[in-house]
């Protein structure tokens, strides 16, 4: 069998680890030959193919490493492809002819649930046998308790909060720290949880800043004058407004929402506040141990459905475990926080505010 994989949408931490997992067990588990398909669809759409055949040794040191040795690309949608005179294409054919020249037998795509959703319909126009796996910092894919990226983002953003309580105490200030995640809290709750903030605030729980001010009040009248502040990039500002903006190729971003909470603070309390947003940063960088064993056993498990013929299926961890669910499950939309989620009550229980109560 020649079997091809690809990394699409947003990089992250332990990507490379699923590539070498999904290498490593093709060729040693079944004598498969692997090819890298470059850039997500974009290594389709390129005549000549863009392409790289992946042996062990192409492998055998990047499972520490960030990134995608593939590359990738959060902007190729192939149904609506941007073009150079800012519109869009309908590009399909050419991804699924390219697909149809690389002669494949099934295809392992990486991705969030926008990019599965993508890859599943080109399969489906194309009867290509694909089998996906969950991948995003947002950790907003639903089948899967956990996708690859998460627990690095996780990681990056609690140590970011460590740092941050330092020179909040210092100074006593409230510092307020913006994080990524989309439309999902996850990151913010999780990493707010591990860092100790005092104040969470996630889209999925409307907030009210005067909430917000009282407890940085009250803290400060029981003579905690610092508090930390985490916020999810999708959180609209007091007055209901998302804070977002456009690049230089007209793509959306969400960013700013820590500025605003910051600056409502300041002008509601007094207190000095300062806002950092981390950005990109919670995307580079070594994955942590258990996205290392996350994408481990995800390429694996990815590379014996492929040898088991079932296909239009995703790789899940659930229940301590790996397991495979339709395909379709992945795209049904993003999974939000549940504002009963046994760690939103955990945050409750340790005084932490979402700004509601
Ligand atoms: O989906 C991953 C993510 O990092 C989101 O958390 C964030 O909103 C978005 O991608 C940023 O995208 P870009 O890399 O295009 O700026």
């Amino acid at each position: 069998m020649r079997i091809g994989i690809l990394t699409s949408g947003g990089d992250c931490a332990g990507l490379n680890a699923v590539i070498r997992a999904v290498v490593l067990r093709a060729i040693h588990g079944y004598g498969f030959e692997v090819v890298g398909i470059h850039e997500a669809t974009e290594g389709l759409l390129r005549r000549p193919l863009a392409y790289t055949p992946l042996a062990p040794e192409d492998v055998q040191d990047i499972l520490a490493t960030g990134g995608t040795i593939l590359r990738t690309t959060n902007r190729g949608n192939p149904f609506a492809y941007p073009m150079p005179d800012g519109g869009r294409r309908d590009r399909s054919a050419e991804v699924l002819e390219g697909y149809r020249m690389l002669g494949l037998d099934a295809l392992i795509g990486v991705g969030g649930d926008g990019s599965l959703q993508i890859l599943r319909e080109l399969a489906r126009r194309g009867g290509w046998n694909l089998v996906g796996i969950p991948k995003t910092i947002d950790n907003d894919v639903a089948p899967t308790e956990r996708a690859v990226g998460y627990s690095t983002a996780v990681m990056v953003a609690t140590e970011a909060l460590d740092r941050l309580r330092v020179t909040a105490a210092s100074h006593n200030r409230v510092m307020v720290l913006e994080v990524m995640g989309r439309d999902a809290g996850h990151i913010a709750l999780t990493a707010g949880l591990a860092g100790g903030a005092d104040v969470i605030l996630i889209p999925e729980i409307p907030y009210d800043i005067d909430k917000v001010c009282a407890r940085i009040e009250e803290r400060r009248r029981s003579g905690r004058p610092a508090s930390l502040v985490v916020v999810a990039e999708s959180v609209p500002s007091p007055a209901g407004a998302v804070s977002t903006y456009q690049d230089a190729h007209g793509q959306t971003r969400y960013g700013g929402i820590g500025r605003v909470i910051a600056d409502e603070i300041a002008h509601r309390t007094g207190a000095e506040t300062r806002v950092t947003v981390l950005g990109h940063i919670q995307r580079g960088g070594s994955p942590v141990p258990l996205d290392r064993v996350l994408a481990s056993a995800f390429g694996v498990y990815a590379v014996d459905l492929v040898a088991q013929g079932r296909f239009d299926r995703m790789v899940a961890w659930q229940n301590r475990r790996v397991v495979d669910v339709p395909l379709e499950q992945a795209t049904a939309g993003a999974c939000r926080v549940d504002p009963d989620d046994p760690l939103v009550h955990t945050a409750r229980g340790l005084g932490i505010s979402f700004g509601d109560r």
